[in-house]
């Protein structure tokens, strides 16, 4: 199976056998490669119904073991140890579905104020562990990001 660049590098992100919730997952295209050659564990959520039933019909497609639900962000999931993926969206959305106590593992990749959601990012009291940037006809911009200690 062959994805974007960009989401190929997000996947380069994360470590086989992990748990993985890809919030705005739309096609879920990341979440079954990741199904497929990484054996995760993914939710994808997604608020539009339509891509729920698109994420659903590519796992059959593709005969990956992957869940996929209509929600929006991350409203009543009960979060453990999983990594939160969200990509394609803008800084003011992610900020939003980030908008609690958030302790987990996170690969953002905003299309707006990147300067903003680092911002975000550090009044959250997490350090960027990594930065990439992938040009993949435009240029994208990849954030891992882990809860820091108490400070
Ligand atoms: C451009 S697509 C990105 C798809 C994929 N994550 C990627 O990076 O290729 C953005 C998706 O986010 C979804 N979305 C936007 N806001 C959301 C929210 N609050 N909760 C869940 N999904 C959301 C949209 O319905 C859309 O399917």
């Amino acid at each position: 199976m062959k994805i974007s660049k960009r989401l190929k590098a997000i996947s380069d992100l994360i470590k086989e056998n992990s748990k993985v919730i890809d919030v705005g997952a739309d096609h879920a295209f990341l979440d079954i490669y990741l199904n497929l050659y990484k054996n995760c564990h993914c939710l994808a959520i997604d608020k539009s119904k339509h891509s729920t039933i698109s994420a659903c019909n590519n796992a059959k497609k593709y005969k990956a073991n992957i869940k996929a639900i209509t929600n929006d962000g991350l409203t009543n999931i009960k979060l453990t140890d999983e990594i939160i993926v969200i990509s394609g969206m803008g800084t003011k959305t992610i900020k939003k579905i980030l908008n609690f106590n958030i302790q987990n593992d996170l690969i953002l990749s905003s299309h707006t104020n990147i300067e903003e959601l680092k911002e975000f990012l550090k009044e959250k009291n997490y350090n960027i562990e990594k930065e990439l940037i992938i040009n993949d006809k435009k240029t994208y911009n990849i954030i891992y990001a882990k809860k820091g200690g108490v400070s």
